[in-house]
Parts: C-alpha cells; structure tokens; sequence
C-alpha cells in the first residue's frame, strides 16, 4: 500500500472509533495504535503533554522514550517553541535532536493544539530508514491532530 492509502485507511478508522469521544488520553492512545498498526515505516510513534512550560511523556507506542523534554532541547522542543511541523530527514545531522533510541534515524514532530489555539501537545514519529516522512505525512498528521483535538472540546484529565 502507498503512504497515502496507508492514511487514509487509518483516517477513516480513527474517524469512526473516536466520532463520540472527548478524552484527550483517549484519543491520543487511539491514534497511536491505529497509526502504528498502519504505516509500514512508523518505530515510535507518541505523544509528549505539555505540563509546566515543559513536556511530558505521554501515551506513545515503541521503545522507552525520555521521559521529560524542555522547550529548549530535542526536535519536540522547536516543534513547541516555533508551533509548526518539523520534519527532520537524518537525525544525526540535527543538533537539537535527543536520542532515545539509537535505531532512530528519521522523524517528524507535530504541535497539537486545543480550540483555544493553546498548544496542548506535540506528537512526535520516528522511523529507522533515512528521510521516511516528508510534506504528505504533514498535511495527514495536521489533519488528523486538528480534527480531533482543535475543533471540538477536550476533556484534559483522565
Ligand atoms: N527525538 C526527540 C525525543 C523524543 S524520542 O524520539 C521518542 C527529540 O529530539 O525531541
């Protein structure tokens, strides 16, 4: 299957399990799993929760991954800072970059916001082949983050 159909197959189940849930743990768990299972590339997929002006590990599926990441360092750091996609083809040419798996190679890093336009999240993806994700994995990823986590209310707790 082509990338794209790989999303659109998940689009439309992530859709339909999450048409009535509110629960931003929820959802967040859901979409990990229904991506994991579908995107032949994907190693580590996850959320890290922004928790007093830092992040925090959230619901991911993969190996272990840093628990607590500060607006300053890593990918998901700028990807908080600046509030946009980064896509980053080699890791090991990024200096910001931390390395929680040394397997990784590839990644892209996603701000998820609340209705608010607050920033809630990023939802970060590794893969261990050079430059997996590019413009289509971003509008894919923005559409389903904006979907269900910017356009209606979320319950924040658990
Ligand atoms: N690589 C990320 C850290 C998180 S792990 O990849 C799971 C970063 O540079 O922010």
């Amino acid at each position: 299957m082509q990338k794209k159909e790989q999303y659109l197959k998940s689009i439309q189940e992530i859709d339909a399990i999450l048409e009535k849930e509110n629960n931003m743990i929820v959802k967040m768990a859901t979409i990990n799993c229904i991506l994991k299972q579908n995107l032949s590339y994907y190693f580590w997929v996850g959320f890290y929760c922004v928790s007093n002006g830092a992040l925090l590990i959230g619901p991911y599926q993969g190996t272990i991954g840093c628990l607590h990441i500060r607006f300053d360092r890593g990918v998901c750091g700028r990807a908080a800072r600046l509030r946009t996609t980064q896509i980053v083809a080699n890791v090991h040419n990024d200096p910001e970059h931390i390395a929680c798996d040394s397997r990784s190679v590839s990644e892209i890093v996603v701000p998820v916001f609340d209705n608010k336009g607050e920033l809630i999240a990023v939802f970060d993806v590794d893969s261990t082949e050079i430059a997996s994700f590019d413009e289509e994995d971003k509008m894919f990823l923005e559409t389903i983050l904006t979907k269900h986590f910017s356009t209606s209310s979320l319950i924040k707790q658990y």
